[in-house]
């Protein structure tokens, strides 16, 4: 762009690192589990470098939290994190506020991205819906803050549900415009990486809505936090057609209620749909349902019983955050340093 910005950096490799984040906006559902937080888990043993972010910056963007609230909500979501196999020492688990590079970082890439980029993203058209008017100013740059999250570690895979990918290919095309504009190539293209049976578990009231913690019926949704009768019943309840399971994986494709729960059972057992369709083709979901409910009371009841027990110490949640914000700082702040530098800001304060 200027003279005075060398490029240094191309052909520049990118040594593979994982991040992803989640909001503590309450409560963790069977879909944050199989979609995101089993997935983490796994990423563990890869032999790659995982960080994973409690994304509070992004909690307050919908609308401000009681602050007791987003407190407890983000200890919660670490004792979900941990509780469902992310090893904070093996992974760096922190919450996204204790690293102020990210907020830092999201105020350059809110000069890259163009309005009308993020007038495009679904989610700030469903979330502000026709109030776009009085919807905050952070929850349309948003998605500049997630790619400012992701970049600040140069991180090169992004495991997220399908709902995220739209906001990972924004950060490609922020990364691509920085670099394109600078005449470096410092930030990666970040792929998103969305795999697995359970990418989208959906409604148990409704097999073509996403289950989410904000749908209105309990009864939709299975909380990490149900205890086994209430997963039972969930269960039992879950809407389904009249018809058999079929012989094939290609017979559940217009029988979206259907698809769900083998989708759910496939993901639980870790086998693929095929294998579960083996397991029962022409059974009834009277057989069906009891069997899938027996296997998530015993998956998930570990993970409830474990988030409790950490929850009784919330002292040692903050300890574990502070460690794990003490060393992304440590790999974010020479990269917003360069950053900046390539920008052309000044900063020669000593120390
Ligand atoms: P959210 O709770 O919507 O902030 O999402 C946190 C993470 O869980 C993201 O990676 C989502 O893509 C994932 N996720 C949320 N709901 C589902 C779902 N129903 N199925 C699969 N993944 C989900
Ligand atoms: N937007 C993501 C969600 O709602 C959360 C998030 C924030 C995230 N920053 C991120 C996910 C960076 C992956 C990478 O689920």
């Amino acid at each position: 762009m200027t003279d005075a910005v060398q490029t240094p950096h191309v052909g520049t490799k990118f040594t593979p690192r994982v991040f992803s984040g989640i909001q503590p906006s309450g409560g963790l559902t069977l879909g944050n589990y199989l979609g995101a937080l089993k997935r983490f888990a796994q990423k563990q043993d890869e032999g790659i470098e995982t960080i994973y972010c409690i994304v509070d910056m992004h909690a307050i963007t919908a609308a401000l939290l009681d602050p007791v609230k987003l407190r407890q909500q983000t200890r919660e979501l670490a004792a979900g994190f941990i509780a469902s196999g992310i090893d904070p020492k093996r992974s760096i688990l922190f919450n996204q506020s204790q690293v102020s590079a990210h907020a830092e970082l999201a105020w350059i890439f809110n000069c890259i991205a163009r309005m009308g980029w993020m007038n495009r993203m679904t989610q700030w058209k469903d979330k502000a819906g026709k109030h776009a008017e009085a919807a905050s100013l952070g929850l349309f740059a948003y998605p500049a803050l997630m790619a400012a999250d992701i970049l600040l570690y140069h991180a090169t895979q992004v495991p997220v549900g399908e709902d995220q990918k739209q906001h990972v290919e924004l950060t490609r095309d922020i990364a691509a415009k920085f670099n394109h504009d600078y005449g470096v190539d410092f930030f990666p293209i970040t792929e998103p990486v969305i795999e697995g049976v359970a990418t989208r578990v959906m409604s148990l009231r409704d097999g073509t809505k996403k289950m989410s913690k904000s749908d209105p019926s309990d009864q939709s949704r299975i909380n990490l936090t149900d205890d086994a009768d209430a997963i039972s019943a969930k269960i039992r309840k879950a809407k389904t057609d009249p018809e058999p399971l079929p012989d094939t994986a290609e017979g559940l494709a217009d029988r979206p209620d259907a698809r769900n729960l083998v989708n759910i059972y496939a993901a639980l057992a870790d086998l693929t749909v095929e294998q579960v369709i083996a397991d029962f083709a022409g059974k009834q979901f009277g057989v069906f349902k009891p069997a899938l409910a027996d296997l998530a009371v015993e998956k998930l009841r570990p993970i409830s019983t474990e988030m409790q027990r950490l929850m009784q110490d919330p002292a040692e949640i903050d300890r574990i955050l502070g460690e794990g914000a003490d060393r992304a700082d440590a790999i974010a702040q020479p990269i917003l340093r360069k950053t900046l530098d390539i920008v052309g800001m000044i900063r020669s304060r000593r120390g």
